[in-house]
């Protein structure tokens, strides 16, 4: 049973989850640790633990990940006035998340949250889906022409209008094998024009730094313990967002994207490991 967790992992259980793996650790259930979430197993804590070994600040680099997906919600939902987001690979349910930002500036934004960890889609529908604009589907974000045909995602996304699409802290999981300068160039074949795309990534400058030898020991951990995980490099990442105008400032260390104020320490090696990018579709 996941620590202070409302869900079992036993299918007899009155709460049980079918298919939450306890074997292995779990992206989302780890990722919501570093945020200080509490939904997780042994498998969970020991793969945290060794994480904290390699980098005891690693939990800045998730929470740092996190700030950027809020302020680039709330500009595009104030600013660039999108009011439909498909966030994929959504993660547990957290302080903020997509639609509580969005919708706080307007009510009437919708939100499909898309995830394939049966925890978020469990904790996602219990907690997320508070009004009719908000929903929490099932899917493997690497099929985005299944992921755009899922019924709940074309009957609550206007596709004839701009979209926002999500992939923050996701792509990384997908292998070179899968292909996913291919993947994100299909997505952004299917969003209509004037469409938005988030994207943050792990990065490794690759270029014998601190930094890089961070980079490559964090993605060592990530592949030991589950089995996939890549740290790119900038121009690898820039490349997922072909065909896109990138807004100011770029591709960036997340930390350094419109952050809300100066810094008062200076920054650490862990801070240039997430990197972001907004493009917008001509
Ligand atoms: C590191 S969390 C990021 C959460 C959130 N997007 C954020 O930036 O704060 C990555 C999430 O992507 C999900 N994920 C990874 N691969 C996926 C896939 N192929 N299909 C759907 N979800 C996936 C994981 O289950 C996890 O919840």
């Amino acid at each position: 049973m996941a620590e202070n967790s409302r869900v079992g992992n036993d299918p007899s259980d009155e709460l049980g989850l079918p298919g939450v793996d306890t074997t292995k650790p779990s992206v989302a259930r780890v990722y919501d640790m570093m945020l200080g979430g509490k939904d997780h197993y042994e498998v969970d804590r020991e793969f945290y633990r060794r994480t904290m070994e390699i980098e005891p600040n690693a939990p800045l680099l998730a929470q740092a990940l996190r700030r950027w997906l809020i302020r680039v919600v709330r500009y595009l939902t104030t600013t660039a006035k999108i009011d439909q987001f498909l966030d994929c690979g959504s993660g547990l349910p957290t302080a903020e998340n997509t639609h509580q930002v969005a919708q706080r500036v307007n009510p009437e934004a919708t939100v499909v949250y898309v995830d394939k960890d049966p925890m978020v889609i469990a904790h996602g529908r219990a907690l997320l889906e508070e009004n009719d604009h908000t929903h929490v589907v099932a899917a493997d974000l690497r099929y985005p022409d299944d992921l755009f045909a899922h019924p709940v995602v074309s009957r609550s996304l206007d596709f004839d209008r701009p979209i926002a699409l999500m992939q923050c802290a996701t792509i990384h999981h997908v292998e070179d094998d899968e292909n996913p300068r291919e993947l994100m160039a299909r997505y952004i074949e299917l969003l209509p024009a004037g469409s938005y795309v988030l994207l943050s990534h792990f990065c490794d400058p690759d270029d014998g730094s601190e930094v890089s030898t961070l980079a490559k020991a964090m993605e060592a951990n990530l592949r030991s313990a589950i089995g996939r995980g890549r740290c790119r490099t900038p121009a690898e990442i820039e490349s997922y967002l072909t065909g896109l105008e990138i807004l100011d400032p770029g591709l960036v260390p997340v930390n350094e994207w419109w952050p809300e104020g100066p810094r008062l320490a200076p920054a650490l090696p862990i801070d240039f490991i997430g990197w972001g990018a907004v493009g917008r579709k001509p």
